[in-house]
């Protein structure tokens, strides 16, 4: 290789290869090369990087989600997602998720709908992959769609086998928790303090510590548990019910977790009655009680809506409480200027966690309970939820004590702060000039569902900008030519900064919906921000479109209204943020430092993908609700009202105004039987 021509065609080629190879390894398990082999391609990419920096290509291998981190783990996508669980807090919420799910599948009031109940394990999701019986890949949970890869130490664990007995489906992802024994958790802190080691502070931070050892001989000195609750990708189908499905995979060599079949809500509810009772005398925490629809085929139509299954729920032990003294209220300024009252308190520990911050929302709830600064109060924690002032122990009060006062101002940048008619929060309206909301929206922008760059917290962040090194988001990419400022910093030496780069270099490609998400459009969360992703598949395409819905009258204004679950209010914020010159050009800026990838639809191979489809009338087979989701999961858009951009109307029983309209213009009308047989 002597000449720049010569490095660059065949970095060229290098990528394209790697990315076959990698295909063939992680999408279809079949690789075609020996390791050895391709870690010999993997290498020579690498050599000819550090010897030409400048040929360095967006799309390769080293840039890419999936290239091993330095000093980290590598980063792999899930073949399916990882899903996590939405919450019941009492009796009534899991008798609703029980009425949600019969009202989805539209089932007769007599019909029998079982769940399979299991308590939930409070530890760290994990997915392991099978080839052919053998182990091949362990991930973390991390955001869901992408995990770490942890494989040599999920190896460690005995609950983890490595070939699996029986004849199980070619590819199995089975997923479950690591966790550690309350005992074992006890044994490790005694053998800690003897060596002068920093304690955990609990049996779940202590799994994760031990899991997330870059040394797998470390992790294999801990004692961590594993017991299977779920699945991945399979090859075959591992029964009709769950329940079939727990005894195929204690059959091929798993740890299962305790499980009961449960007829009906009354029995749902003894069994969660039942396991609270149980929860102190078992070895290992648990949090709440999982309730899973027993017939697999009914969890597939009822699916997942954003990141939850509408076909489980965890109901949550009741939150925690105690008591302990308000110092101070101090205000915070979020990202989109809201000032949010938070409680410094005296540490007390709650549930195992030491707590000295509570949220208390809004002026209103601190008149409302008459919280007062020196006032003893109860406050609450429920998992991982920011712990709450409950109430306060009037007896307790000093005489002194002064109702609180709300200031009118922003706290940082002064600018006045004003409360709309109707809305409870109160804002700064120093907009992109208050330092508080230009460090909270990078803090977001770097957060884990956004560009997840490890090692940007809140205080690196806060020093960047008044450097004046990093005003906006781009400004991060370019934080590289600052490498020198940056190991001068008091505390840092090169490796950090080397991890910093790294993380951020990591990031330079990037999913549209993430990166919509990222930019803290206000009132635009994932769900949003996938649903824009899926509706204007590129970043270019949104922008222009952005731009002319700023007129209400455009055809771009009513596409981006008749999408389903975007109303008036959520196109006004968006078309408000992409009105707003500054943030036009830090998204312009943006996109000439990192690679936004277009939003493809999984599903691109169905023949509605890209459709954009009305249900109007009653439908016979099947609820409004499970009709949506399922288009949605082909790949097509739902839309609430008939325009140009209508392809199909599925119109049900007395249908009216929108059939007519979609005759009128001459738009494709399916019957819900034509509709099915078009989906399969
Ligand atoms: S089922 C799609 N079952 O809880 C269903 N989860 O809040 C995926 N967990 O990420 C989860 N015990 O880490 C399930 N018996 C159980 C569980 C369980 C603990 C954890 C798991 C998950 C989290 C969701």
């Amino acid at each position: 290789m002597s000449t720049p021509d010569e490095a660059a065609t065949e970095l060229e080629r290098l990528a394209k290869l790697i990315a076959y190879h990698d295909e063939l390894y992680y999408a279809h398990d079949d690789p075609e090369i020996s390791d050895a082999k391709y870690d010999a391609l993997r290498r020579r990419n690498q050599e000819i990087e550090a010897r030409y920096p400048a040929l360095v290509r967006a799309d390769s291998p080293s840039q890419r989600v999936g290239a091993p981190l330095v000093g980290g783990f590598r980063r792999m996508a899930h073949a399916l997602p990882m899903l996590s669980l939405a919450n019941a807090f009492d009796d009534d919420d899991v008798a609703e998720f029980r009425a949600r799910i019969v009202r989805f599948l539209d089932l007769d009031d007599d019909a029998e709908l079982a769940m399979v109940a299991e308590p939930k394990i409070d530890g760290l999701s994990a997915s392991l992959r099978y080839r052919r019986g053998r182990l091949v890949l362990g991930l973390t949970r991390g955001d869901g769609r992408e995990g770490e890869d942890i494989t040599e130490n999920l190896r460690t664990l005995g609950d983890v086998p490595e070939v699996l007995e029986g004849k199980p489906p070619a590819i199995l992802e089975v997923r479950g928790e690591v966790f550690m024994t309350k005992t074992d958790f006890a044994a490790l802190n005694t053998q800690r303090d003897a060596a002068g080691e920093p304690l955990y502070k609990n049996p779940r931070n202590s799994a994760a510590g031990s899991l997330r050892q870059i040394d797998p001989a470390v992790t294999a000195s801990r004692r961590l548990s594993f017991a299977a609750y779920a699945w991945g990708e399979v090859s075959a189908p591992l029964g009709d019910t769950l329940w079939q499905a727990r005894e195929r995979l204690r059959g091929y060599g798993f740890r299962l977790g305790d499980a009961e079949r449960c007829a009906d809500l009354a029995a749902m509810l003894d069994y969660y009655t039942r396991v609270v009772g149980s929860r102190a005398g078992l070895d290992h925490d648990i949090d709440g009680v999982v309730y899973k629809v027993d017939r697999l085929d009914w969890q597939e139509r009822l699916g997942a809506v954003s990141r939850s299954p509408r076909w489980a729920i965890a109901h949550k032990f009741p939150a925690e409480r105690a008591t302990t003294r308000l110092e101070e209220i101090i205000i915070q300024v979020g990202r989109t200027g809201a000032l949010t009252p938070v409680a410094n308190l005296a540490p007390v520990t709650v549930g195992g966690v030491v707590v000295s911050r509570a949220s208390l929302h809004n002026e209103d709830l601190i008149a409302e309970k008459d919280i007062r600064i020196g006032d003893t109060v109860v406050i609450q924690r429920a998992g991982d939820v920011i712990p709450q002032v409950v109430e306060v122990v009037l007896d307790k009060r000093p005489d002194d004590a002064a109702p609180f006062v709300m200031r009118q101002t922003c706290p940082v940048c002064e600018s006045s702060a004003v409360r709309e008619p109707g809305e409870a929060v109160r804002r700064c309206t120093g907009g992109l000039i208050c330092p508080a909301q230009a460090v909270e929206r990078l803090r977001h922008f770097v957060s884990r569902d956004a560009f997840d760059i490890e090692g940007l917290g809140e205080k690196q962040i806060a020093a960047f900008w008044a450097e004046e090194w990093v005003r906006q988001p781009a400004d991060l990419f370019r934080l590289g030519e600052r490498a020198e400022d940056l190991a001068a910093r008091e505390g840092w030496g090169e490796t950090s900064v080397r991890n910093l780069l790294a993380a951020i270099e990591g990031r330079r490609r990037i999913g549209l919906d993430r990166f919509v998400y990222a930019l803290g459009i206000r009132q635009v969360g994932q769900a949003n921000a996938r649903l824009l992703a899926q509706a204007y598949g590129s970043l270019d395409a949104l922008r222009q479109v952005m731009t002319e819905a700023k007129d209400e009258e455009s055809e771009a204004y009513r596409g981006l209204v008749a999408i389903d679950g975007i109303g008036p209010k959520v196109a006004a914020d968006i078309v408000d943020f992409f009105a707003e010159p500054h943030n036009r050009e830090a998204v312009k800026a943006l996109a000439e430092v990192v690679m936004v990838e277009d939003f493809v639809v999984a599903a691109s191979e169905s023949p509605v993908a890209g459709r954009t489809v009305v249900f109007t009338g009653k439908l016979e087979t099947m609820s409004r609700a499970e009709a949506k989701a399922r288009a949605q999961a082909l790949g097509a858009k739902v839309a609430g009202s008939v325009s140009g951009k209508t392809d199909y109307l599925v119109a049900g029983a007395e249908a009216g105004s929108k059939l007519k309209k979609a005759r009128e213009q001459g738009i494709a009308v399916l019957s819900e039987a034509e509709w099915r047989e078009l989906t399969g």
